[in-house]
């Protein structure tokens, strides 16, 4: 099958050659999906798993983009609940072959049922973003109905779920983000922006917060603490706070899990018009370092760059 993968030569490892590679077979409890669209996150061509395997040593040639859309092309033993043929959308392991290729494995526990009313551009975009946004909001900030939240990077490709789940949720939405992005955040769901790159946005927040959600890094998180309410909680999906002695910076980092249930809810709220995805811009399969590296033409600002492996 053709893939996408890592370049193995030393000099260029972020660079995403096209290979042949053999088509991968499922295992017990897998699922062979052929792809149809994969999400892009950029910064993943630099991440432990893309560079090392599990067990700690060198790995080259990683086929990266761990979310995806397609249709189960074979599925392993003991897999019952998908059909061939069958349109899906999930995510697999970081360190297993990612989605950059016609044919990728997941775990049938990883995959759900497609979105009936999206693309498979527009499904792409979806599993690790908004399953982000839903552990974040509700097993790492346990969210309820009238809590404050703060969401830092509301217009990001986490962010947009964050707020709109959150605001689904009845909490009253506090984001920060660029000025540009104002009108679109107001518009899925946040009560108030902040400017976040210009004033401090901790002169702005007049009441205790329930929950943090920094998806943007640096000190935001840090200078969020004070802001709130003693007994809730920080969340952070950016790695940049690792180093950090602070328990409570240590304790608000995540990283998203697979789960099928979730993903089944997610596809319920876009079917029903509750939740909205937004795709930046498709990227054909032979461009693909383009949109790791460079900046494709034709933008549409919001949502994420999606990479089209199959001819739709
Ligand atoms: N831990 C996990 O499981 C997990 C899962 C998914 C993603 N991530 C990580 O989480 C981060 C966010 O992911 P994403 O997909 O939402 O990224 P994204 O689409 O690039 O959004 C990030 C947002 O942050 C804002 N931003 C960026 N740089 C900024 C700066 N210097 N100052 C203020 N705001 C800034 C931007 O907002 P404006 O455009 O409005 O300025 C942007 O919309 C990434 O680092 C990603 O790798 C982690």
């Amino acid at each position: 099958m053709k893939a996408m993968r890592l370049a193995e030569a030393a000099s260029s490892p972020t660079t995403l050659v096209e290979a042949s590679i053999p088509a991968p077979q499922p295992g017990p409890g897998e699922v062979l999906v052929r792809v149809s669209a994969a999400g892009v996150i950029r910064t993943e061509l630099n991440w432990y798993p893309t560079t090392h395997t599990k067990a700690g040593a060198t790995r080259t040639g990683a086929v990266p983009a761990h979310e995806f859309s397609g249709t189960v092309a074979a599925v392993g033993e003991g897999v019952h609940d998908f059909t061939i043929g069958q349109p899906i959308f999930g995510m697999n392991d970081w360190f297993q072959q990612g989605a950059l290729a016609e044919y990728c494995l997941a775990l049938a526990t990883s995959i759900a049922p497609a979105p009936l009313t999206l693309t498979p551009a527009e499904a792409a975009t979806v599993p690790i973003s908004a399953l982000t946004a839903w552990q974040g909001l509700f097993y790492r900030g346990h969210l309820h109905p009238g809590d404050r939240v703060l969401i830092h990077g509301g217009a990001g490709g986490v962010g947009l779920f964050a707020v709109q789940i959150a605001h689904l949720h009845g909490a009253h939405v506090i984001a920060t983000a660029s000025p540009a992005n104002f009108d679109f955040i107001r518009q899925l769901g946040a009560d108030e922006v902040i400017d976040s790159r210009g004033a401090r946005f901790e002169d702005f927040i007049h009441q205790p917060l329930d929950i943090v959600f920094d998806t943007i890094g640096g000190d935001m998180l840090l200078r969020s603490l004070p802001l709130i309410r003693p007994g809730r909680f920080a969340v952070t999906i950016t790695s940049d706070h690792e180093a950090s002695t602070d328990p409570r910076i240590h304790e608000a980092f995540f990283i998203v899990e697979p789960n099928q249930r979730q993903l089944m809810e997610i596809a319920a709220l876009i079917d029903t018009h509750k939740l909205r995805t937004f795709v930046d811009a498709v990227v054909p399969f032979a461009e693909a370092n383009l949109a790791y590296t460079g900046s494709p033409a034709k933008r549409l600002g919001h949502g994420k760059l999606v990479v089209a492996v199959a001819q739709p």
